[in-house]
């Protein structure tokens, strides 16, 4: 078993000392490195928090005081669009300091460890390190070296837990939504018994890991869909409702499309006889998207490889909400920051609201 494997296998094992189901809040841990210590409870308190959130990205001064005087570093250890610009505008929407490290102007490139790096900069005074690395188990290593809360933003194949959460907050704002009802109204029970395939590179993607947990906790009926070189080894033990290789026979039966990246960079390539092939049995077009389950949602995390997994058409039908992911990813990096950093350890999620609602009538917002 490789390392990533064994992450995985442990936490569906519970070796993460949590259960997924009764994992303590977020406002009592120090640190969000993976999905599993969350569990559905935590992941509901995330969403409740994040949808106050949403509420103030509508505003013409879209910004709170919630964090003032605290800094984050954004530690981004391997490429990022998104993700790292997400958590800087987060962080800087909660009126945080932010360090954007950037990994390739470093002293990390003048052969500098990665620990002495961030104990370096943990030096100057940090509140919090988001870290982003190639390696999995690097933001669980930061956490160890240094005193300071720590959120994965993506570590090799294992995890990228605000991934997960910012779909699953998508997911229940848009059926919220056509129920004309707003997200907190209706929990968590929107994501029992729904049918979600998760489409494409699951070797190699540590979104499907973090994704398969977050919607497995909330009670989602998960489905698997790749060629059985994409599969991680070991899938028998996913805590799936299946796998299949064929996604046409998938598709009526599903109210989620989630697609997944053909990650090149790790390898995916060697995976397969040939893209083309690889396109046409598993990339979503239009075509296929009309036989999807009425109302059916399309979702990707980005960065999109148009015209393998997703046909140049598919992110502008109805259905897509890819670019309400982005959105939506600002305010769950909002509620995370808010939720470890700007409540005293141990405070309950209603207090960590209350919190919340505070710092607003102090800024006068
Ligand atoms: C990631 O960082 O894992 C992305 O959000 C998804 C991808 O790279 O395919």
């Amino acid at each position: 078993m490789t390392s990533d494997q064994e992450a995985v296998a442990g936490k569906r094992r519970g070796e993460s000392g949590t259960d997924t189901n009764s994992a303590p809040s977020v406002g009592a841990r120090r640190h969000l490195l993976s999905v599993s210590d969350l569990g559905a409870e935590g992941i509901e308190e995330v969403l409740r928090v994040a949808d106050a959130f949403v509420e103030v990205s509508k505003r013409d001064i879209p910004k709170v005081p919630a964090l003032r005087g605290k800094t984050v570093v954004t530690l981004f250890v391997e490429e990022s669009t998104r993700t790292k610009l997400s958590f800087e505008t987060a962080a800087k929407r909660l009126s945080a300091d932010v360090l954007s490290f950037n990994a390739s102007s470093s002293s990390l490139k003048k052969g500098e460890s990665l620990r002495d790096t961030v104990e370096t900069v943990a030096a100057m005074g940090v509140d919090a390190f988001v870290v982003r690395h190639s390696a999995a188990g690097a933001p669980a290593a930061v956490a160890r070296w240094v005193d300071t809360c720590v959120l994965n933003a993506g570590d090799g194949w294992h995890e990228h837990p605000t991934q997960a959460l910012l779909d699953c907050c998508t997911i229940r704002q848009v059926l919220a939504e056509r129920d004309g009802r707003a997200p907190a109204e209706t929990g968590v029970e929107c994501f029992k018994g729904l049918r979600v395939a998760i489409v494409g590179d699951v070797r190699h993607s540590r979104v499907a890991r973090s994704s398969v947990l977050a919607f497995g906790a909330l009670g989602a009926r998960v489905t698997l869909v790749a060629p059985g070189t994409l599969l991680p080894p070991a899938v028998e033990a996913w805590p799936v409702a299946g796998v299949s290789h064929d996604l046409d026979e998938v598709l009526p039966q599903t109210d989620v499309c989630y697609l997944l990246r053909l990650q090149g960079e790790r390898g995916a390539g060697r995976f397969l006889p040939s893209v083309r092939e690889y396109a046409a049995a598993y990339g979503l077009n239009a075509r296929r998207a009309a036989t999807l389950a009425d109302g059916a949602l399309v979702m990707h995390p980005g960065p999109m490889n148009r015209g393998v997994e997703i046909a140049d058409e598919v992110p502008d039908l109805p259905g897509s909400v890819i670019l309400r992911q982005v959105a939506n990813g600002v305010a769950v990096r909002m509620a995370v920051l808010f939720m470890l950093l700007g409540t005293p350890q141990g405070k309950s999620p209603a207090g960590a609201v209350a919190g919340l609602e505070d710092a607003w009538e102090t800024s006068g917002a």
